[in-house]
């Protein structure tokens, strides 16, 4: 994640205008600079970090500032607009559900509900019958872990309420996510609270070259814990931080181990979930089911809505009235989130994620050879894909060259969001997922560009 501010001296970067890219301001904007300093003055620093560009408005794949800027977002806000940005009958969904019917209801029941969870639930296997309506990601994952937590208190008492989750693994920012996220420099103020939280190596194949599930169980019996007391295991579909699938005969093994020891395996989807992997959910690569996922970003398109799906046994553990939440389902993100799964069923959305997923990965493949060794990896699958800067011939991470190839990009008119993942030296490539061949094309060339100039 980014740690350090985007400068905000303007600075002359040349004009630019192609089909898609219009960049006619010094970066930052003289005129912007106001506002940007009202946020840097009124707010934690912690919502710092981003390019110094406001973003006024969009239009499927492009994002524009007031100024007469336009970007190719490579970004989706952060993997959330994959119907991009405006899409008209979103936006009319939005609107007419404000208009003609409310924009609260709390868990009272409406009919947008009733037709959001049902059509969710046509399109998951027939095990993961139950779908809760939340409102961030960490609030879902935050359930999960509650709701494995009260099954392993059910089947094996008080002792049974370990947790396993990944190395690196990111899983929000609320107490319950960071103790299962995997960034220690995330946990520092979690203290003895993580003893129930216990993480294993991901199996990458970079930063753990063995891949076998025997590092899990190794892991685990290394730091004492016995299978019996683990209640759960989270894992994202793909790390946040490197997009690399879990790989499917890690996956069945994983899966067979939870059976074995009647742990509840939890797959965040967060990421991962509706499209963005290049099919409809990113465990049907894996060949397995879990017994709950979490979903959120990419699910509604734009507005706040997460979800947690389940087994019946793990979703009914809690009786009426006692698993809710104030915005659960709130009536416009539900609109927004119906409308946008229809979207990204009728307009093959998922499709084109699997179609343009060469051209990424083979861009992804050049920017390897160009960088000198600076890009240590490149993974990805459907339209998402993670370059890892390192120090070459390391997998040390090198923040700080990837963080100017994001400035570049963005002052050529491809707009990312500051890098993440290990030492923020990670730079994610995802745009929405109707973005055409050509726009994912010229957008990649700018990106190549970068890397050869910043990797000279
Ligand atoms: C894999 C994953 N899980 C959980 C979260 C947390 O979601 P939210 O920011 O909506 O709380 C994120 C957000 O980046 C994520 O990428």
């Amino acid at each position: 994640m980014a740690t350090k501010e985007f400068p905000l001296v303007p600075k002359d970067v040349g004009r630019i205008e192609t089909r898609f890219r219009r960049i006619i301001t010094k970066i930052p904007v003289p005129e912007s600079i106001p506002i940007l300093e009202q946020m840097r003055t009124a707010e934690p620093r912690s919502m710092g970090g981003q390019p110094s560009v406001i973003w006024d408005s969009g239009e499927g794949a492009l994002v524009r500032d007031p100024y007469g800027n336009q970007w190719i977002d490579f970004s989706s806000g952060v993997l959330v607009t994959s119907a991009g940005h405006a899409h008209p009958r979103i936006v009319e969904a939005i609107q007419e559900i404000a208009r003609n019917h409310l924009y609260h209801a709390y868990c009272f029941p409406t009919e947008i509900r009733a037709r959001l969870v049902t059509k969710i639930k046509s399109l998951l296997p027939p095990h993961l019958s139950r779908i809760f309506l939340l409102t961030t990601g960490s609030e879902a994952v935050e359930c999960a872990i509650k709701l494995a937590r009260t099954m392993g208190l059910k089947i094996g008492g008080p002792e049974k309420r370990v947790i396993v989750s990944f190395e690196n693994a990111f899983h929000g920012r609320t107490m319950g996510a960071q103790l299962a996220g995997g960034i220690p420099s995330l946990k520092a103020w979690l203290g003895n609270e993580t003893a129930d939280f216990v993480q294993v190596p991901y199996p990458d194949g970079f930063r753990c070259p063995d891949m076998s599930f025997e590092v899990f169980t190794r892991t685990l019996s290394d730091k004492g814990i016995n299978p019996s007391r683990v209640c759960g295991v989270i894992s994202e579909t793909y790390q946040g931080c490197n997009a690399f699938l879990i790989p499917a005969d890690y996956a069945r093994a994983l899966r067979k181990w939870c059976d074995e020891h009647r742990a509840v395996l939890i797959l965040d989807e967060i990421q991962a979930g509706f499209g963005r992997t290049g099919r409809m959910f990113g465990f049907e690569h894996l060949g397995i089911v879990p017994d709950l996922a979490v979903f959120g970003k990419g699910i509604s398109g734009g507005m706040p809505l997460s979800a947690v799906v389940g087994t019946e046994e793990l979703m009914n553990l809690y009786g009426p009235g006692e698993m809710t939440s104030t915005h659960s389902a709130n009536p416009i993100c539900a609109a927004a989130a119906l409308t946008n799964i229809e979207i990204i069923l009728e307009e093959n959305l998922v499709e084109n994620a699997r179609r343009l997923q060469p051209v990424l990965l083979e861009s992804g493949r050049k920017m390897i050879e160009i960088s000198q060794g600076r890009i240590g990896r490149a993974d990805g699958v459907g339209l998402v894909m993670a370059l890892q800067f390192v120090e070459p011939q390391t997998t040390n991470p090198d923040p700080e060259t990837a963080w100017e190839v994001v400035r570049m990009s963005v002052e050529r008119g491809v707009m990312l969001f500051a890098p993440v993942g290990v030492g923020g030296s990670t730079i994610k490539i995802n745009p929405p997922l109707l973005i055409t061949e050509e726009q994912l094309r010229e957008g990649l060339s700018v990106v190549e560009e970068v890397v050869a100039e910043v990797c000279r």
